[in-house]
């Protein structure tokens, strides 16, 4: 697949899910936070459109929000958002982006796996760091049986790994999922994916 093309599939994703609400991992995080932290500053890795990343700014929360396609952040930028919004939009990819100082709160919904294993583990070993105690992460991991096993630039991990990966961490959500399904570009899939709230003590 060439860049441009992959660009265009994301496009079309953008397209397909706009207007569909927050994912229930964010949503349960900033629950699990009570009242928004003062100064509380979020980072949305694969951010897409922002559909989290509006809900973090409703609800008073800074937000980076980080994604590789530039139309992403563009249709972030072009949402409806809440007056006084702080958003700052950053093209990067999840395989090279730091954890900024300060962060409490690290969503990646849908995206997180979506590099090389290598990436993947350096990715978590930097956001296992950056969180302060108190700090959080949401998002979804893939599992062993996903039918998108064996494509590149994408990480699956047993339910073992996903686990002693979030070691050290209180669990405030772990769900595993798995049902035969059409992707939003109209493919059949078998999704097999770990929704993931942790906590870092
Ligand atoms: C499945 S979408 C999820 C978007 C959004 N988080 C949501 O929940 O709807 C994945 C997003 O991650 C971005 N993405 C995929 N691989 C990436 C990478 N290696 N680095 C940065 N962004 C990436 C894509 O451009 C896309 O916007």
């Amino acid at each position: 697949m060439t860049e441009d093309e992959r660009s265009a599939g994301w496009a079309a994703y953008y397209d397909k899910l706009r207007d569909r609400p927050p994912r229930r991992t964010l949503l349960a995080a900033l629950d699990n936070f009570g009242t928004t932290p003062a100064g509380a500053l979020a980072l949305d890795l694969g951010c897409g459109d922002g559909r989290d990343a509006v809900e973090m700014l409703r609800r008073g929360w800074r937000v980076i929000a980080v994604d590789a396609e530039p139309e992403a952040l563009r249709q972030l930028q072009a949402r409806p958002l809440p007056p006084e919004s702080d958003v700052t939009a950053v093209v990067a990819r999840l395989e090279e982006v730091p954890i900024p100082l300060g962060v409490q709160l690290i969503n990646s919904s849908f995206a997180m796996p979506l590099c090389e294993p290598q990436a993947f583990h350096d990715l978590w070993g930097r956001i296992r760091e950056g969180l302060p105690p108190g700090g959080r992460f949401s998002g979804q991991w893939y599992g062993p049986r996903d039918s998108w096993v064996g494509r590149p630039g994408i990480t699956f991990l047993s339910r073992e790994n996903a686990l002693s990966m979030l070691e050290g961490f209180d669990l405030e959500m772990f769900e595993e999922e798995e049902a035969d399904g059409v992707t939003p570009r109209g493919t059949a899939k078998h999704w097999h994916i770990f929704h993931i709230v942790a906590r870092k003590p």
